[in-house]
């Protein structure tokens, strides 16, 4: 039997070295259950009342609704989550890809510091969360991207265009805004919902849905390159999921 001649260790590891960085392993799988583990992780940081929230919220915004997101959100750098409430899509968002940094920011002081918490509770480190109005809060620097999720139609009419104007202002080249809101079509369905938010917000607080075209619209006369998609759901929530990328 021929015996087989062992390269020396230093002329393997010459080539080795020769070879230059290989490119990582990616594994690539569709993890269609991650989801459900991230959310229990969520729910269990919270409080009692704001775990019943947090149960009610993804059951509306349900993984299908989440993927979608998911998927049009950048998978790393600085992300915007304008309106973030108790956090709870920053730490969905934070643990699906973890080399995403959140900045979540909402006018309500008492869900930011819930936001921190849920957020390191879940092992986030990069997420952070700061107390103002998304209109005039001191933002630094850029970001990859941003998302407002079920926001817009709680900002007034006539701010809702600047808002929209600050947030492009606010992206890199080629960052992408995701905005998820609810429109106009079928009227039962945004009637449905318009119950539930004034049973949440109350009479006072301004309401202002826009059909999705309206939206559309709006984001390309701000430059945006636009695509949308209507999720469907066993609820009668007409929801959109507009994706916005910045030229
Ligand atoms: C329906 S909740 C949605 C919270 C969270 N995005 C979610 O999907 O669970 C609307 C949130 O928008 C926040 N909000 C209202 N006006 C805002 C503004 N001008 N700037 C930033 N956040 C605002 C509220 O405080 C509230 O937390």
């Amino acid at each position: 039997m021929p015996v087989t001649e062992r390269e020396p260790v230093s002329s393997r590891l010459m080539r080795a070295l020769s070879r230059g960085p290989q490119p990582s392993a990616q594994r690539f799988e569709a993890p269609e259950i991650y989801g459900r583990e991230a959310i229990s992780r969520i729910a269990r940081a919270l409080p009692p009342v704001e775990r019943l929230y947090a149960n009610v919220r993804f059951s509306i915004l349900r993984p299908k609704l989440l993927s979608v997101m998911d998927l049009l959100l950048p998978d790393e750098g600085r992300i915007l989550d304008i309106g973030c409430g108790f956090g709870l899509f920053a730490a969905y968002f934070g643990q699906t890809q973890p080399e995403r940094r959140i900045v979540g920011v909402d006018p309500n002081a008492r869900r930011i510091a819930m936001a921190e918490r849920v957020s390191e509770a879940v092992g986030l480190v990069g997420n952070t969360f700061l107390a103002g109005d998304a209109r005039d809060v001191p933002l630094q620097g850029t970001f990859e991207g941003a998302y407002v999720l079920d926001v817009m139609h709680h900002i007034p009419e006539e701010d809702q265009l600047p808002m929209l104007t600050r947030l492009r202002d606010l992206l890199a080249p080629r960052g992408v805004l995701v905005v998820k809101d609810i429109t106009t079509v079928p009227a039962f369905g945004l009637e449905f919902t318009r119950l539930l938010d004034r049973v949440m917000v109350g009479w006072d607080e301004p309401l202002r849905y826009r059909h999705h075209r309206e939206w559309g619209e709006m984001l390309a006369s701000l430059g945006f390159h636009v695509r949308m998609v209507r999720v469907p759901d066993v609820l009668p929530y007409p929801h959109v999921v507009i994706a916005a990328t910045k030229r």
